[in-house]
Formats: structure tokens, sequence, C-alpha cells
């Protein structure tokens, strides 16, 4: 299948339902979600050479940019030409994550949030991955996870699309990936654990409200169902998943030191 982010217009259509939304709930996201979850867990430190796959419009790398060597990639022009307007220090490259465009064992940190999902070639990144990363280096995953409630609302959704014949509507399309290409905890530590990436620490984000009527929302936020995410159990249904690995065997293709200053 080819990946929905080399059309431009389709990027076009999505870039847009998702600048809305993240306008409409950028307080929710920095709250409970990714922006304070990834920082937290990715603990940059000055002078970090920071990778972000699928960097989008930069927002991820922007927070390090003052403090830190940082590259993104993305195969988007479109976001990779945004993502150039909003940073002003590092490197945006136009790549694949299935083939990233480094040496090995140079990035101190990678990020990736809410970009593996659109490949189907998960264990070709996590690879790549581990590749660039140096010794101890440390990796930062934010993505759909597929054993969640979020996930078969999206699957149901898809029957009503193709029931309505709406197959062409950009949320069709974008559901259907996500829903057939998302992992769960167990294949993203299992996929880890075969590339020398080991999971240390991971927890679940809730935010399903977008599907639900506001009503029930309502009655889960009072719940407190954004905030189970640590919960026993049921994390492992959580809408995301916010993985953090650390590269720490196969010490023998790794670098000491941080000599190299060219990264590509
Ligand atoms: C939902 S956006 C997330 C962007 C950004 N990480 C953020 O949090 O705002 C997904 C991004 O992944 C990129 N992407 C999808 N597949 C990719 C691939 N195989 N290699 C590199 N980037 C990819 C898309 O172009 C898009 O910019």
């Amino acid at each position: 299948m080819r990946n929905i982010w080399v059309n431009e217009a389709f990027v076009e259509q999505l870039d847009d339902m998702l600048r809305r939304r993240k306008r409409e709930r950028s307080d929710e996201l920095f709250y409970y979600g990714r922006v304070v979850l990834v920082d937290t867990l990715l603990k940059v430190k000055d002078g970090d050479y920071v990778l972000d796959i699928g960097c989008g419009g930069g927002d991820t790398i922007k927070r390090y940019e003052n403090r830190c060597f940082v590259v993104g990639i993305d195969i988007s022009r479109k976001m990779c030409k945004e993502a150039k307007k909003n940073i002003s220090r590092g490197e945006i490259v136009i790549a694949s994550m299935e083939h990233l465009p480094f040496k090995d064992g140079v990035m101190d940190k990678v990020v990736a949030v809410y970009s593996i999902v659109y490949s189907p070639h998960k264990r070709k990144i996590m690879k790549e991955i581990s590749r660039v990363l140096r010794e101890k280096g440390e990796l930062v995953i934010y993505d759909p996870n597929r054993i969640s409630i979020r996930t078969l609302i999206r699957r149901l959704l898809c029957i009503k699309f193709s029931i309505s014949g709406e197959k062409d509507n950009p949320k069709y399309i974008h559901h259907k990936i996500v829903t057939k290409q998302a992992l769960s905890y167990f294949d993203f530590r299992n996929l880890g654990y075969e590339v020398n990436l080991n999971l240390v620490y991971w927890c679940g984000i809730f935010s399903i409200h977008t599907f639900l009527p506001s009503k029930i929302f309502s009655l889960m936020d009072k719940l407190g169902y954004k905030k189970w995410g640590n919960a026993p159990i049921l994390k492992f249904f959580s809408d995301f998943l916010i993985l953090k690995f650390v590269k720490d065997r196969e010490k023998e293709n790794c670098k000491e030191g941080r000599k190299e200053e060219n990264v590509f």
C-alpha cells in the first residue's frame, strides 16, 4: 500500500483537518497528551543530537532547537516546507523513516510522534532507528494503540463510510490505514527487542472523546477517563501508547563518545 502522506492533495485535506482539531484541543494535548509526556520521557540534555521521524510541521523539535542539534525527517514535501518555516535552527530532510539518511550511532535521542503507524514496515523502521542511535541512546514513540476502543470505533466508522459509499473521504482513508497498521504494546516491545532496543517505560493516553457524543464523554471525563493511562491492565487498552526504549545491547556496533559532527 502506498504511503498516504506522499499524496499532496490528501496531505492538504488531512492537514487542514488535523490543524483544526489541534487548535480546538491544544489545552488537552498539552496537559494530558503528547507534549508533556514526550518532553518528560525524552529528557533532552543540552547538546543532544535529536532526530524526529515523521516530524510534520516541526512542533516537537522546535521545543529543543535552542539547546540541541535537531533534525527532522518527513516523507511529505509539504510538511517539510512547513517545518522549515517553523524552526530556525537544525535540519529538515525529505526522507522515509524506512531509510534514514544518517550514519550509524550518531543520535542521542529519536522521537516519533504519531508517525510510525503510517508505515507497514515497522521492523525496518525500528532497525533503522536502532542503527542511528548511539549506545544508551533513547527512543520515544507516541502511536495509536491497535487494541484500543478508539481503534475499534475507527473500524466501525470505516464500515459506516463504506456502506454510505464514501471511500474517497480522507477520514475513511486515514482510519483504514491507522486501524490496519497500528501496533499494540506487545508488538512494540517485541519489535524493540529484536533490534536491540529495550523497552524501559511505557504508559497509555486516553482521548476517545473525539468520537463520542458529548454527554457520554462528560460522564467519562468525570470518572477521570483521560487519566487512566497508568492504571494496571487498563493501560493496555489506551487510545495511544507512549513508549521509551533504550539501546543497550550489541555494544560492538556503537561509537565511544561524541566525535562525529556530521551526522549524514
Ligand atoms: C500525524 S502527522 C504527525 C506529525 C508530527 N510528528 C506531529 O506530532 O505533529 C504524521 C507525519 O508522519 C509523516 N510520515 C508518514 N509516513 C512516513 C514515512 N514513511 N517516513 C517519514 N515520514 C512519514 C507524515 O508525512 C506526517 O507528517
